[in-house]
């Protein structure tokens, strides 16, 4: 496994402290959310008691075939705590999010926690954020005027494709636009801009959500408070 992998176990193996008996448990998407994924199905099998509430098909699936309850929010309307990665990490626990094209589900997951808790391997923080391209969910007839409206901020953007050909599209059948940022200076304002534009179902911003962030170089783990 290489170095940036095995941080990523070693932050998902370190969150699993926050997970206890009886708690409703929101389970992020991609490679570090699946780390996580994972080392909870031994916890579950080792008798630990939770429900689970996923923020991707992709992770629902893992979860149920590692025998993980699973929960909606009509049944659990509150997740007690949520673990899920970041693609970038920046000053006061601002992120960016959506790499993997969950943004949507992601931000709904974190914004019924309690706790939501980042885990990451430290290649993940970052002093400004920007550098990875902003993922935004935007429903797909409008794609071509939000992409407009996003060259008028001056940030040009490109319909993601998916790697089996043809347009990238989310679990709730919308079209990814991944905005070429560069440092972003005023992330609120940023975030207010794209979200006031029609057609725009969610961004990657995720601004003053998490509580921590557990951070991984090597064996070792920071935690990052705001
Ligand atoms: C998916 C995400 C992921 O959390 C983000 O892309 C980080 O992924 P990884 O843990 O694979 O580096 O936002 O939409």
């Amino acid at each position: 496994m290489d170095p940036a992998e095995a941080a990523k176990v070693v932050a998902a193996q370190k969150s699993l402290e926050f997970v206890r008996d009886g708690m409703v448990v929101g389970l992020g998407s991609g490679s570090t959310a699946t780390h996580f994924i994972k080392l909870l199905g031994e916890k579950v099998k080792a008798g630990l008691k939770i429900r689970s509430i996923s923020s991707s098909r992709a992770s629902e699936d893992l979860a149920r075939s590692l025998s993980i309850p699973i929960t909606d929010f009509r049944q659990s309307p509150v997740i007690d705590v949520a673990i899920d990665g970041a693609d970038e990490i920046g000053p006061h626990l601002a992120l960016v999010k959506g790499g993997g094209g969950a943004l949507l589900r992601e931000k709904i997951v974190a914004s019924a926690a309690k706790r939501f808790i980042v885990v990451a391997d430290s290649s993940k923080i970052v002093p400004r954020l920007g550098k990875f391209p902003l993922p935004v969910e935007v429903i797909p007839m409008a794609a071509p005027l939000v992409e407009k409206q996003i060259l008028a901020l001056g940030i040009s953007s490109k319909v993601r494709q998916a790697k089996t050909g043809g347009e990238y599209i989310t679990d709730e059948g919308n079209l990814i636009l991944d905005c070429s940022c560069g440092e972003i200076a005023d992330p609120e304002a940023l975030a207010a801009s794209i979200r006031a534009m029609v057609g725009v179902v969610e961004h990657g911003l995720f601004l003053n959500m998490a509580e921590m962030a557990l951070v991984a170089d090597g064996a070792e783990v920071k935690t990052v408070y705001k």
